[in-house]
């Protein structure tokens, strides 16, 4: 079976690609490898994960349609597993959206 297992570089996904393999399936993964978190862990995963005839990894964004739409088609993955994931916004940004959000309820509080 062909899946195409996207976030193939993180927790659950270098997990399922590794059992897929072990089942014999050929797995294409893809992950942009973003730096959420240590990308060393990322790439040490990937490692793990043989190289051969059943497995191709490429480092690609989900937002990369045109590249995207051109694996679909080149591999024609049977199953896809979507595991690409941010898992929630960095502590900055939340104080960004924060500070957007209580400043004109301040301004009106004071006003
Ligand atoms: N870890 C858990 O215990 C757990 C439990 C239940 C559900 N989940 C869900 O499983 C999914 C994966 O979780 P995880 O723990 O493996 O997260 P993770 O952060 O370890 O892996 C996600 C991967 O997606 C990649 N990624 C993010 N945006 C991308 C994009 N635009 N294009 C390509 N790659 C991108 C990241 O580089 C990362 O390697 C999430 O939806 C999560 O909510 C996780």
């Amino acid at each position: 079976m062909r899946v195409l297992v996207t976030g193939a570089a993180g927790f659950i996904g270098f997990h399922l690609s590794k059992r897929l393999l072990d089942e014999d399936c050929q797995v294409f993964g893809i992950d942009n490898l973003n730096h959420y978190y240590d990308t060393n862990l990322k790439k040490a995963r990937l490692a793990q994960l043989p190289r051969t005839s059943r497995f191709i990894f490429d480092q690609l964004d989900l937002a990369d349609g045109a590249n995207l739409r051109r694996l679909v088609e080149d591999f024609e993955p049977e199953v896809v597993v979507n595991l690409a994931a941010q898992k929630f916004a960095p502590l900055c940004v939340c104080l960004v959206q924060f500070r957007l959000w209580s400043q004109p309820q301040g301004a009106l509080l004071r006003g």
